[in-house]
């Protein structure tokens, strides 16, 4: 039987990590993070697929995408968080286990940041945690599929 499949999605300006405001993002390429996630998923006999999009609708694809054929959603929404409602009702339509995941922690950021619409359809948020946090998110997802 094929590994169950955890569909990492990266939002807008995260392409950019590694030159984008170091200070607050880190050095780390996103590239970097998908190999720390794929590395913790496969530590726990999971499959991982990413895709990175700056276009709000390309990830509701992919999320629809990833209904009934991928087990659970890792997303970085980037500043989609704040304000894609559309994002949290596909996220919504979703049936398994979705972890919200940021590098820096947008609430103790700029006011604007505070509001997440993608908390209330995720399991748990890591956030805070820069790349370390992409290993913390796939750990919440293997607890979620008690693996
Ligand atoms: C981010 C936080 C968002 O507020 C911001 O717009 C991003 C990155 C993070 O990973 O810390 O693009 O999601």
């Amino acid at each position: 039987m094929s590994a169950p499949i955890v569909l990492l999605l990266s939002g807008p300006n995260l392409n950019l990590l590694g030159e984008r405001d170091p200070a607050v993002y880190g050095t780390a390429t996103l590239d970097d993070h998908v190999a720390t996630a794929r590395a913790a998923a496969a530590e726990a006999g999971l499959d991982l697929e990413h895709l990175q999009s700056n276009h709000e609708g390309v990830l509701i694809d992919a999320i629809h995408a990833a209904r009934g054929r991928c087990a659970a959603i890792v997303i970085n929404p980037g500043a989609l968080t704040h304000y894609a409602w559309s994002l949290h009702d596909a996220l919504d339509a979703f049936a398994g286990p979705v972890v919200e995941l940021h590098l820096s922690d947008p609430k103790a950021r700029e006011p604007w940041r505070h509001l997440s619409v993608v908390e209330p359809v995720a399991v748990a948020t890591v956030a805070g945690r820069g790349g370390a946090g992409y290993r913390d998110a796939i750990a919440v997802v293997v607890d979620h599929l008690g693996r």
